[in-house]
């Protein structure tokens, strides 16, 4: 039977988990749990709807108040979304770098995106949106440092991880992070409920800045007071920008880590397209990167051990990146020699 939702943000959460079937070796029960099945496509849905009904019932934000948030993307739609469905204007800050299908998405959702210079990094799009905050009383969601986000994948994520491995086996969850919140908000419930799970967690190669040990320093507020000394710019767009957030190290702190497993790019990329190519299954860049460290964690794990991988975006929002570096716009060969077979509606190649 059908279902009706009274909005969209309804359909926040209550992802699917699906095991895979081609990739996986065949001594362990390797499953990823889909954030694409999220209404605009990517894990951070959760956040926004999050951290939006939070501020609304704190009173920190006021009817018709303006929203801003320093986004690499994903947030950014998620927010637009859950702003246009309530009626709040949204401005967003981002990097230059991060891909332009990111901010066409969030204008055609009714916000107003402000680039900031590929130099300034991360923490370039987070000083401009505290800048815009203060200058115009907006209302910052500071999605590196704010609990609500944490408290949403606890009361979600978290729950539908429980519920779907209720009376199973459980023995990894590998996730990799961006703000932390996917980490702290289910690390710390599954520690509790799950103790025998083991937690691995990853991040890119070129910016190993858990591995490397280093502390970041804070502001007072919890925000990153600098550039942490080991990340180097990457294309895992969504997991770690040039700081440590502030919800990723309070999940380190309470020492629920099992492992902390670094990613190459390369393996990102191959990881991404073989989940389309041999599963079906389309996501993106730094799902390509978890599902990586899956299978590191699988092939070393005991016979019949039960592994879940967060998978955390769709892959439709890489078309311009180099995910799709090499898929072709024009006929290839194979497909002019598919056409050529029979005598019918030939279309030459240009
Ligand atoms: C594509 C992508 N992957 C992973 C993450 C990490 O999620 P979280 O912010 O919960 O750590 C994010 C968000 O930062 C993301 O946009």
């Amino acid at each position: 039977m059908g279902k009706r939702y009274n909005s969209i943000l309804e359909t926040v959460g209550n992802t699917p988990v699906v095991r895979i079937n081609k990739l996986a070796p065949s001594h362990v029960n390797l499953f990823v749990k889909v954030e694409a099945f999220n209404p605009l496509g990517s894990v951070k849905d959760r956040l926004a709807l999050g951290v939006i009904e939070d501020a609304e019932r704190t009173g920190k934000l006021k009817p018709g108040q303006t929203v801003i948030e320093a986004t690499s993307g994903n947030t950014g739609i998620g927010l637009a979304m859950v702003c246009a469905q309530k009626g709040y204007p949204l401005v967003v800050t981002m990097a230059e770098t991060f891909s332009v299908e990111r901010r066409k998405l969030m204008r055609f959702l009714g916000a107003k995106v402000v680039l900031t210079p590929a130099t300034g990094r991360g923490s370039g799009m987070v000083a401009k949106a505290l800048e815009l905050a203060e200058t115009h009383g907006w209302f910052l969601t500071r999605q590196f440092e704010n609990e609500a986000n944490a408290v949403m994948h606890s009361r979600t994520s978290a729950k539908e991880i429980l519920e779907d491995f209720k009376g199973e086996r459980l023995d990894y969850w590998v996730t990799g992070f961006g703000t932390g919140g996917t980490l702290k908000g289910v690390a710390r419930v599954l520690a509790k409920e799950r103790p025998e799970t083991k937690i691995v967690v990853c991040e890119p190669d070129e910016a190993a800045m858990l591995s490397s040990g280093i502390e970041q320093q804070r502001n007072p507020d919890g925000s990153a007071a600098a550039s942490h000394p080991a990340w180097h710019p990457h294309p895992l767009q969504g997991w770690s920008p040039d700081f440590i957030a502030k919800l990723a190290a309070d999940a380190v702190d309470v020492k629920v880590i099992s492992q902390v497993l670094r990613i190459e790019n390369a393996d990102a990329m191959r990881w991404s397209k073989e989940l389309a190519r041999k599963e079906g299954i389309f996501v993106g860049i730094t799902s390509g990167a978890t599902f990586a460290a899956a299978l590191r964690v699988s092939a070393e794990a005991p016979e019949e051990s039960t592994i879940l991988c967060m998978l955390p975006d769709t892959g439709e929002r890489y078309l311009s990146t180099p995910l799709f570096g090499d898929i072709s716009v024009d006929t290839t060969e194979e497909e002019l020699e598919i056409s050529r077979s029979t005598p019918s509606a030939w279309l030459q190649p240009a």
